[in-house]
């Protein structure tokens, strides 16, 4: 019999989230192709198919998934009434919210009590889950709104023991992201981190994912200007076109948007944006400038515009134009699948900690033993190709 795959989702009701159910339930349903899904031709030992995977998680909306995934949009009653129906009898488990992380967002689905109570809830739940679904493995993606960035100085944020100190003491330099991935990572549950949030990347967490040999991987998905950086850059590299500036800028409308409409969420999504241009050309690009503007009316067709100022052949200055009109979460979602099926198949493989192999899914890729991160995509699309094709001895 096929086994089945849960996959456990922070910020379910959101609209990558609601869209990736949306599409599972439809290809379940048989109303769907593959197309999208970067990975659906491979033939893989192991890797759950799109079929058997069962969706579950927590939001702070109490609506149904059906009732959020109209509200953002992407899908619509054509979508819910091809295959997607199962989506209005499907609610989120209660949250764990912070103003403090996220001061746009907020909800009444919320958990009360301190740091290791929710942890043991998110434990519970996805006990819950597995049972409840009879469920084979799972598997936790952070698909939740952008959270500020903590304090890097904190004392709690400094070692296994400081951490574990500041979760008995419910520090506030401990961030939701950071308690649903160490709870995944004590309840053996791989966690993938698709948000610029700080969580698995932190280093005690990073740290006991090692420790325990739980995969994990992160962060930001890399879904459409940023996927499109590193797929010209390495070619302006190689054809020695010097870039001079590169002044990309944003509209969206979705409720992500809203959540990046606080400056200081916005900040952590700039800093996952901004870092990949001078390590693929291998100088520094001066004038690296990337904006994100809140625009209502855009809902989640997002609109990215790029300017490349280029330097070639006996100085002669060029320009290169690109407009990305994109579907925001019909480009995420497939991604939030695929990852979810990598990290299982990790977790199968027996490999725990930092999956490098899958830094092509995000525009920061995290690394182990302080490596850097690769960001050209060819390269990276590389190193996760062998990855799929080689099986442990
Ligand atoms: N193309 C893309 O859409 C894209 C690309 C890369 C990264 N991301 C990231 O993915 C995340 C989701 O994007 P989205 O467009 O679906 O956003 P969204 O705002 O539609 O969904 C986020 C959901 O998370 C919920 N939430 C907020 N805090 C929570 C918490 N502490 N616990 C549980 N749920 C919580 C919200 O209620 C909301 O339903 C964002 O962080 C975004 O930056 C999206």
């Amino acid at each position: 019999m096929a086994e089945r795959l849960g996959v456990a989702v922070v910020g379910v009701g959101g609209a990558v989230a609601t869209t990736a159910i949306a599409g599972i339930e439809m290809i379940k349903a048989g109303s769907n192709s593959l197309a999208g899904l970067p990975l659906a031709d491979r033939d893989v030992r192991g890797m759950a198919a799109y079929r058997d995977i069962e969706f579950g998680g927590w939001d702070l909306a109490e609506d149904s998934l059906a009732d959020c995934a109209l509200r953002h949009g992407v899908i619509g009653d054509k979508e819910l009434a091809d295959g997607a129906s199962s989506m209005k009898d499907m609610r989120a488990w209660k949250a764990v919210g912070s103003k403090n992380y996220c001061a746009n967002i907020d909800g009444n689905n919320k958990l009360e009590g301190g740091h290791r109570a929710a942890v043991q809830q998110i434990k519970d739940d996805l006990a819950r889950f597995r049972d409840e679904k009879s469920l084979d493995r799972v598997v936790v993606v952070n698909l939740a709104s952008t959270e500020r960035v903590p304090d890097p100085d904190s004392p709690a944020l400094a070692s296994r023991d400081a951490f574990e100190k500041a979760l008995d003491n419910n520090d506030e330099a401990i961030s939701p992201a950071m308690l649903y991935a160490y709870a995944a990572i004590d309840a053996d549950t791989p966690y993938a981190n698709f948000t610029p949030s700080m969580a698995s990347d932190c280093a005690p967490i990073a740290d006991f994912a090692a420790e325990r040999g739980v995969p994990v991987a992160g962060k930001d998905g890399k879904t459409g200007q940023t996927f499109m950086k590193t797929v010209i850059a390495p070619a302006l590299r190689d054809r020695a076109l010097h870039v001079d500036g590169w002044f990309s800028t944003n509209i969206l409308g979705n409720s992500d948007g809203l959540a990046l409409d606080d400056p200081k969420s916005l900040q952590s999504k700039l800093g996952t944006k901004g870092s990949v241009l001078d390590q693929i050309l291998g100088y520094k690009v001066e004038d690296h400038i990337i904006m994100i503007h809140y625009y209502k009316p855009r809902g989640d067709d997002k609109e990215a515009w790029d300017n490349i100022d280029l330097t070639g052949f006996m100085g002669q200055k060029m320009q290169l134009k690109l407009n990305f009109l994109c579907k925001d979460s019909v480009l995420a979602a497939p991604l939030a699948i695929e990852i979810a099926r990598c990290l299982d198949l990790a977790h199968q493989r027996g490999q725990g900690g930092v999956q490098e192999q899958l830094g092509l899914f995000f525009k920061l890729p995290q690394t182990a033993n302080g490596n850097d991160p690769v960001h050209g995509f060819a390269e990276q699309q590389a190193a996760l190709d062998h990855w799929l094709a080689t099986e442990p001895a």
